[in-house]
């Protein structure tokens, strides 16, 4: 029997789930172990680092021979910065295939590819969100990166306003829209930093149907601002929540490389957004070879 003295407001205690990446032909998760991942993206085979890795691989060092190309992390960096040793001639970006959006995989300084393959799931759901809701959602997409999600939110028809710090990445998501041919989609391209941009949109009386986060454990601004999640994701959460319109459709937050659990992001959002339906939990890859689920970041999403 609930107590009747707490308040209506309590935190339910939330369910964490696992948002599996699969499925995807032009993305495969071959194998993983020894603190390595072997994927295969359309016809070049990776190798990168993943900590988490820590079983045995199952498929034989062969098919791990046969990479074109492996990443190999330099300790001291704290970006995952590194250098990528190749085995064959391979063009810097190969477009990619996401259903029906093109954009670029590419070979970066970092480990990353250009693309957050665990992020499927969450293009997807975005993807509805905004055909559902119908008209032209306004949609702010907040360490937007090379833009991926931007785009799937534009190509189902919203109004999307794209943040990111990097000069580099802002001139990746625009060489990604063209890619996609949505060059006449509403898209604005924002060099800023995060806090920053949410702070002023709330002076303006700038309002946002969904927001969609995915912030770094540690970043800079593109005047030095130093970003780190412990310290400057409550606040911003509570920005947030002053820009998100009165027809709110959700806030996606993902998390990725800090020591931080579901449940902290379902307990965040419930304080700053408020309450709502919260889903929380982990993305998550499916590996081909040993069926394992190797996670990679954690999320919380909020709907009224
Ligand atoms: C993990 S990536 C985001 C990936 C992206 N959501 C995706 O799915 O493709 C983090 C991004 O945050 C950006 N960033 C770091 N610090 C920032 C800041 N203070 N303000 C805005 N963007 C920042 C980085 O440039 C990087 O592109």
């Amino acid at each position: 029997m609930p107590r009747q003295d707490l308040p209506t407001s309590r935190l339910p205690d939330p369910v964490p789930d696992v948002l599996i990446a699969e499925g995807w032909p032009e993305y495969r998760l071959l194998d993983s172990g020894h603190g390595r991942r072997l994927e295969q993206l359309g016809r070049i085979r990776v190798i990168r680092p993943e900590p988490q890795a820590m079983w045995s691989p199952k498929l034989p060092e062969a098919q791990w021979d046969k990479a074109d190309a492996s990443f190999g992390p330099n300790e001291k960096s704290e970006e995952d910065a590194g250098n990528w040793r190749f085995r064959r001639d391979l063009p810097e970006t190969w477009p990619v295939s996401y259903r029906d959006l093109r954009f670029y995989g590419r070979f970066t300084p970092f480990r990353h590819l250009g693309f957050f393959p665990e992020q499927m799931t969450q293009w997807d759901w975005v993807a509805n969100a905004v055909r559902q809701a119908g008209g032209e959602p306004r949609i702010l997409n907040l360490f937007g990166y090379t833009g991926v999600v931007s785009l799937v939110a534009a190509q189902a028809g919203a109004r999307v306003t794209h943040v990111d710090a990097s000069k580099k990445a802002i001139a990746y998501a625009r060489e990604n829209q063209e890619l996609a041919g949505l060059q006449q989609a509403p898209i604005r391209w924002i060099m800023d930093d995060a806090r920053k941009f949410v702070a002023r949109e709330a002076r303006r009386g700038s309002r946002y149907d969904g927001i969609i986060l995915d912030p770094p454990k540690f970043g800079r601004g593109p005047k030095g601002e130093v970003w780190k999640v412990f310290e400057h994701l409550p606040e911003l959460l509570r920005e947030i929540r002053t820009v998100l319109s009165d027809t709110p459709l959700f806030v996606i937050l993902t998390a990725y490389a800090a020591r931080l659990s579901p449940l902290s992001l379902h307990a965040l959002l419930h304080e700053h957004i408020g309450p709502g339906n919260i889903a929380c939990g982990e993305l998550a890859l499916r590996e081909e070879a040993g069926n394992r689920l190797v996670s990679t970041a954690l999320h919380a999403r909020w709907t009224p």
